[in-house]
């Protein structure tokens, strides 16, 4: 999952590639590189590592274009160097080409390009693509493309540039995202739309076997049949200010602090108190058919997973309906039973991981209906379902989700009430239970003013190497997140478990170096957990548990003790994540990790 950001117009084109480039850092950041068209040809530059090793290596250097390509990179195919960066160029330096995705068939294609007399320099999958460019040249780029995008297998986003026709940039996408910028009198393309959002809010959405022609006055779309496409511009309701650090040390900390309002975001306007329902218009679902689920299975992958985790407890609880969590990269190949009844949901921040969209389309080849919960607006996964809910989060920066997570937890529960109201739930129940929900935004300020004791914890564990997270019930997925942030973030090795589980085989790692996050607040499994506590505190384990307000108790019988105010039951995630979230923040901070781009890791997963 690399980033692709592409300019022509009037402008220089480096500080626009660059500053593009930067946004889209997130997306991968173990080698980058850009190309330009300038008057004396080709112009290309590429580097390992961090962006800013690109930049200060063209510090010093002269470079007249208004027109370009540029890339960020995470190595699928070919180890993070110089040689492997993109751009790649085809043996005649006439033709450039970035490209996100992953060539299934790239090996079969190499052979046939050598037998044809082709200099193969790289590793990578992706310097095929340009070499059969050039091979299918008969004068017009975009045949050009076509042509070769015909005979490779896989998936894409790619952008070219030609010596050859130095006004136009060609892209095109299958299983990888591109958008087009819309200006006046130059146009951009990109992976996402943060990359153009300083220049343009007006975004064409390249769809999936889609070739564009961008010159600086205009674009033109066809499929890869050479379809001819109307392309309708959207206007990104997202501003810069948005995906800027406002002043917090990381993107990842400003998105924790951001979860009061971006919480709220998810509520507004979806309840309905006197009737203690929710109201989900995105689900484009009629009462009738709402009724006549019988079952959802639920599908996404890494911290979308987990919240999928929890609406299982608040669907089977609140609608009894039963619930089904699958893991979308194992859903997707083996055959599951989708019977008439059965609806799917897809969870995905990005709407873009690449193994939840598959798994929506594998769902409905089923002739299963599908639903998404997603944050990007315009993503695939949104504009594949049937039907959904956005979360309303704003752009997530920080490669480490946290704010999507809460957003997407809130969201099951307004799924569970709707549900549920139309089943088992009362109106006295479902106010009640809107009256805690709308409690929540404050109850998270209040955690998030109370942040010193975490960063004192964490400078006491900060140089472990293993960490143990302990939950029941619909805390257990919280067990699980809690030791995701940490393991991605600051590599210390982490796992979450059930808390009677512990009994089973992790309890024969734990002694006086272990730190077992426990949560333990005031509900119906309270005293099974302390049970669990005693049993980690007598293997001399150090204790630190997420507790209730006021439990007093707790304090005598575990090392360090974190307070979260007292809220329903079923809501409870939405309060326990939170110090979990600060937790590994500080941990890393405190190791001196990348928080924001932890390596070996990406934001958006799209390929397999
Ligand atoms: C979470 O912190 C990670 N970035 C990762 O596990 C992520 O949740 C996963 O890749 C799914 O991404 P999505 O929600 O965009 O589909």
């Amino acid at each position: 999952m690399c980033g692709i950001v592409g300019y022509v117009g009037f402008r220089p084109a480096l500080p626009i590639l660059l500053s593009g480039l930067k946004r889209l850092e997130y997306r991968g950041y173990d080698s980058a590189g850009l190309a330009m068209l300038t008057d004396n040809g080709l112009w290309v530059s590429k580097s390992v590592g961090k962006i800013k090793m690109l930049e200060e290596q063209i510090a010093d250097k002269e470079i007249t274009s208004t027109r370009g390509i540029a890339h960020t990179r995470w190595a699928t195919h070919g180890e993070p160097t110089e040689l492997n960066a993109h751009p790649h160029t085809d043996n005649f330096e006439e033709i450039a080409l970035v490209h996100n995705g992953i060539i299934e068939n790239f090996r079969t294609l190499k052979e046939y390009l050598v037998r044809k007399g082709v200099v193969v320099h790289t590793q990578t999958d992706t310097e095929i693509i340009v070499h059969l460019i050039r091979l299918n040249y008969r004068g017009n780029l975009t045949e050009a493309v076509r042509e070769a995008l015909l005979q490779v297998e896989g998936t894409y986003g790619i952008a070219v540039i030609s010596m050859l026709h130095p006004d136009t940039i060609v892209a095109a996408r299958k299983g990888s995202p591109l958008v087009i910028g819309h200006g006046e009198g130059e146009n951009f393309v990109a992976s996402d739309v943060s990359a153009m959002l300083e220049h343009t809010n007006r975004v064409v959405y390249l769809q999936d076997g889609e070739i564009a022609t961008i010159t600086p006055s205009d674009y033109s779309i066809t499929t890869i049949q050479n379809v001819k496409i109307s392309p309708s511009i959207e206007e990104v309701t997202w501003t810069l200010d948005m995906i800027e650090k406002e002043g917090f040390d990381h993107f990842m900390l400003k998105e924790i602090h951001e979860q009061p309002s971006t919480i709220r975001n998810a509520i507004r306007g979806r309840l309905n108190f006197d009737d203690g329902i929710a109201r989900l218009n995105g689900l484009n679902l009629q009462f009738e058919q709402l009724r006549r689920i019988k079952r959802i299975v639920i599908t996404a992958c890494g911290t979308s997973w987990h919240s999928a985790l929890i609406g299982e407890y608040l669907i089977e609880e609140l609608a009894r309906i039963p619930v089904e969590v699958e893991y979308a990269s194992e859903f997707r190949y083996r055959s599951p039973i989708l019977e008439d009844g059965t609806i799917l949901i897809a969870v995905s921040q990005s709407g873009e991981t690449a193994d939840t969209l598959s798994a929506l389309r594998e769902a409905k080849n089923h002739g299963t209906l599908c639903l998404g919960i997603v944050n990007v607006v315009g993503s695939s996964i949104a504009r594949e379902s049937d039907g959904g809910v956005y979360i309303h989060a704003g752009p997530e920066i920080g490669v480490a989700s946290t704010k999507a997570f809460t957003s997407q937890v809130m969201v099951l529960t307004l799924i569970g009430l709707l549900l549920g109201r139309m089943r088992a739930v009362s109106v006295q129940h479902g106010r009640e239970l809107t009256e805690w929900i709308q409690k929540i935004p404050q109850q998270v300020e209040m955690i998030l003013r109370n942040s010193e004791p975490i960063r004192q914890i964490a400078q006491q564990f900060a140089q472990v190497n293993n960490f143990l997270y302990l939950g029941r019930g619909i805390n257990f997925p919280v067990a699980l997140e809690g030791a995701l942030k940490l393991k991605e973030i600051s590599y210390i090795h982490a796992e979450g478990y059930p808390a009677a589980e512990m009994k089973h085989g992790p309890i024969a790692l734990i002694d006086e170096n272990m730190p077992v996050v426990v949560i333990a607040l005031k509900d119906s499994v309270y005293d099974k957990v302390m049970s669990n506590i005693a049993e980690v505190r007598a293997r001399k384990g150090q204790v630190i548990a997420i507790a209730t307000e006021g439990d007093t108790e707790i304090a005598e019988r575990v090392n360090h003790v974190i307070y979260i105010p007292h809220t329903h039951h079923l809501l409870t995630p939405l309060l326990s994540v939170v110090p979990l979230q600060l937790l590994a923040y500080y941990v890393a901070l405190l190791r001196g990790c990348p928080v924001d781009q932890p390596r070996n890791l990406a934001k958006s997963v799209t390929v397999e």
